[in-house]
């Protein structure tokens, strides 16, 4: 059956800057976009609100059948529903994170939030991003990228985010976890971060804002027509 939805699947590390490119360019082309990481997020917070340790595999799995993730749009903007409330705030702790990448893990928790992705895909145009659209979630979408920078630079704009928010850090420390979480997200068994063979590289170390989300919109053109 042919799709008549678009699919742009943009995929790669922390920090990398997906969510804020994908974001605008999901703006400036009407499309809707789609922040898988926030599904990971919200099962995290799920279980860290029912009082599961999210890295006790055997009770994230059985809590899965009780709750319920669904995405809303307010304006364009993204929210996240945990059994109908809006937890979209709540999701961005540095204790959500942790829990997102503990369940993010575990293939029940993956199948489970699959079948949200796809059906976004099947009924939108969708800008989707993650560790894993290309290649397992929208392997058929028409344009993939992979968005990456060096270590140093992602975590240079992480730390200027975190001290923005008034936050005591270190930048070495910053450094220290995205190197751990680069390494955690491309060695696990389920879905590790890779890009898909078909995926265009687009490297954003130095750019500006402006430049990464000009080069984004040159290339989705040009794979478009
Ligand atoms: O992109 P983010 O930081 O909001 O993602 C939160 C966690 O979810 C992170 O540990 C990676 C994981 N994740 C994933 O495994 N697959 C995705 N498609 C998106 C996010």
């Amino acid at each position: 059956m042919e799709n008549k939805w678009i699919a742009i699947a943009i995929d790669g590390p922390s920090g990398a800057g997906k969510s804020t490119i994908a974001k605008l360019l999901a703006k400036e082309l009407a499309y809707v976009y789609v922040d898988t990481g926030a599904m990971y997020r919200t099962v995290g917070y799920a279980a860290l609100s029912a009082g599961i340790d999210p890295t006790d595999a055997e009770s994230v799995v059985a809590m899965l059948p009780s709750i319920r993730v669904d995405l809303a749009y307010d304006n364009g903007v993204q929210k996240v529903l945990l059994n109908g409330d809006d937890v979209s705030d709540r999701i961005r702790t540095p204790e959500a994170s942790m829990a997102a990448s503990a369940v993010s893990a575990l293939p029940p928790v993956r199948q489970f939030l699959f079948h949200l992705q796809q059906d976004m895909a099947a009924t939108h145009n969708v800008i989707m991003d993650g560790r894993d659209i290309g290649t397992v979630v929208l392997p058929h979408a028409q344009v993939k990228i992979f968005l990456s920078a060096s270590a140093e630079d992602r975590a240079r704009r992480r730390y200027d985010e975190l001290v923005a928010k008034g936050m005591d850090v270190a930048f070495e420390d910053v450094l220290a976890d995205m190197k751990q979480r680069d390494y955690n997200d491309s060695h696990r068994a389920a879905a590790p971060l890779k890009a898909a063979d078909d995926a265009v590289m687009v490297d954003t170390t130095g750019n500006t804002l402006e430049q990464s989300v000009e080069l984004m919109k040159n290339l989705i053109k040009e794979r478009l027509g």
